[in-house]
Order: structure tokens, then C-alpha cells, then sequence
């Protein structure tokens, strides 16, 4: 089969191109840096034309809300467009558990997502999950502010980026099945936690700090809304595994 991956190089696009090409399809990646920007779709519908499915794995690296919104918005509605063109017949996406109840900030990006998805003449199939455990490593390669670290508080039920991927490679590979079931990892941790574990990890010394975010969202993330009700299915890597196992630091 054929997938354009959006996002292709990122935290879990990556996961997805490799067991994609692994499994023996064919993989077409896009992102800026593979000369396509999702919020212009200059080229979009040539480079998707052909594929079986769209996975859709493009985020945005800002903290403006106004800008977070606008590229899912922008994104989401390009991608609509092109695939209509092109004639690809299911669109698969990721979205976050909570993002429609709790939309601020980040969240209120992902719920625009989900609604311009949701009423696309495109087939679609649409996983939420909780943070990634990679969540904490994107934090610390942000970079310090003043020599700190800056981590959300947060109550989360973090899961391994390539655990997301199997998911989403097996939901493209089908036919389109609109909502999944939702997917978290097996235990609860604390976003300040983590990010200050990784950074030790990776040998950085800066102290953290930990911030309420501001919002609907900002609340949940303190108050638990965010876990995963108790029937939802989980994964099985816990953080300290997923940390163990990064090889950039093993042997520090
Ligand atoms: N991280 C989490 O904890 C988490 C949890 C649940 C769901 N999700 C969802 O998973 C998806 C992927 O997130 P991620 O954390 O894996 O992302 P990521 O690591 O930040 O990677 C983002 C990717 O998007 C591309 N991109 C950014 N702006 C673009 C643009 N204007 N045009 C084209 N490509 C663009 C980037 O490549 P270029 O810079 O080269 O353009 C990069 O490949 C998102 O929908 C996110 O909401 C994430």
C-alpha cells in the first residue's frame, strides 16, 4: 500500500514511516522539510495523489494559541482539500483524549482538528491517546528559559510513541472506522517528573520549573481530567522503561 505520513519525521511520524516501509509499503513524508508546508499546500495534492491513506502526525511547535489554531485549522482544511483532489479515500488522524471537552491552549487546536476532520467528505478513522512519553524529551529539547526548565503541571498516563504508531499503521492499513477506541499508557506520572528524570538522563543539570497552564485545559491537566477513564485500553511500557531504553544515553 502507499501512506503520506504528515509529519513524517516527527516523534511518532518517525515510528510510523519506519514500520510502514518495514512492512513493505511505500512511504511518502510531509513536512517542511521535505519542501512541503501543510499551512500554504503548495504541491499537497501531487504529493499525496495515489496513496491509500493520508496519516495525518504534523503539530506545531508554538505556544500561541491563536497560531496553534490556525495551523490545525489551516492544516486540517488543506489536507481535506488536496485529498478530495487526489481521490484518497481514508484519513487517518490523532488526536488527544480531553481535547474536545477541555479546548484551550493546545487543546483548542486539536478540537478544530477534530471537527473539520469529523465533517470532511474524506473517510476517516481518528485514535486519541494520552502524552507521549516522548512529551518529556520535547519539553527539554525546547530548550531552558532563564536556565530553567519549564514543564506544565500535569497529571498524565503517558505511552510510547512507537506503541501509537502499531496503532495508527493498523488503522491505515484497514478500511476507514471513524472514532477508535481510545489508547493510554498503564500508569499515572507527573509531567514535572518525567521531564526532570529525561533531562538528568541526557546529562542536563537545570533546574525545572513547573507551571499551571492557563485554561480549561490548563485546569484538567492539574486536576486528572486528563487520565484515561478506567476502562480504556492501555499499553504496557512505563516511562521508566521507555527511559531506560533510549539509546542516547545508554552508557552516560
Ligand atoms: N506529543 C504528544 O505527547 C502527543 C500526544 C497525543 C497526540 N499527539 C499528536 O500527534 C501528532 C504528532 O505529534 P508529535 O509530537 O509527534 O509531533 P512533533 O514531534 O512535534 O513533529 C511535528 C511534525 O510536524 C511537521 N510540521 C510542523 N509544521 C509543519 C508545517 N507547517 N507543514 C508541514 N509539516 C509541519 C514537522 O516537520 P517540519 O518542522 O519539517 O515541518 C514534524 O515532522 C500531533 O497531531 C499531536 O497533536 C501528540
Amino acid at each position: 500500500m502507499k501512506f503520506a505520513i504528515t509529519g513524517g519525521d516527527g516523534a511518532v511520524g518517525h515510528h510510523v514511516v519506519a514500520l510502514a516501509r518495514r512492512a513493505g509499503h511505500e512511504t511518502v513524508v510531509i513536512s517542511r522539510r521535505m519542501g512541503v508546508d501543510l499551512m500554504r499546500a503548495d504541491g499537497l495534492t501531487e504529493r499525496i495523489a495515489g496513496a491509500d491513506a493520508v496519516i495525518d502526525l504534523a503539530s506545531p511547535t508554538t505556544l500561541s494559541t491563536r497560531k496553534i489554531v490556525a495551523f490545525f485549522t489551516s492544516s486540517a482544511r488543506n489536507l481535506a482539500t488536496a485529498e478530495q483532489r487526489a481521490g484518497v479515500g481514508h484519513h487517518v488522524a490523532l488526536s488527544i483524549i480531553g481535547a474536545t471537552e477541555y479546548p484551550s491552549g493546545y487543546y483548542a487546536g486539536k478540537a478544530a482538528q477534530e471537527e473539520i476532520v469529523t465533517t470532511s467528505r474524506t473517510p476517516w478513522s481518528m485514535l486519541r491517546t494520552t502524552q507521549f512519553h516522548e512529551f518529556a524529551q520535547q519539553t527539554v529539547n525546547r530548550g531552558t528559559i532563564a536556565g530553567f526548565h519549564i514543564s506544565p503541571k500535569m497529571r498524565a498516563q503517558p505511552l510510547a510513541a512507537a506503541d501509537v504508531a502499531v496503532e495508527l499503521l493498523l488503522i491505515a492499513e484497514g478500511a476507514p472506522r471513524g472514532l477508535e477506541p481510545d489508547l493510554a499508557g498503564p500508569r499515572e506520572e507527573y509531567m514535572p517528573d518525567m521531564v526532570h528524570r529525561y533531562a538528568r538522563a541526557v546529562g542536563k543539570r537545570n533546574p525545572l520549573l513547573s507551571v499551571s497552564m492557563p485554561g480549561v485545559a490548563g485546569r484538567a491537566m492539574r486536576d486528572g481530567s486528563l487520565l484515561a477513564a478506567p476502562a480504556t485500553r492501555t499499553t504496557t511500557q512505563t516511562f521508566a522503561e521507555w527511559l531506560s531504553s533510549l539509546q542516547e544515553w545508554k552508557g552516560l
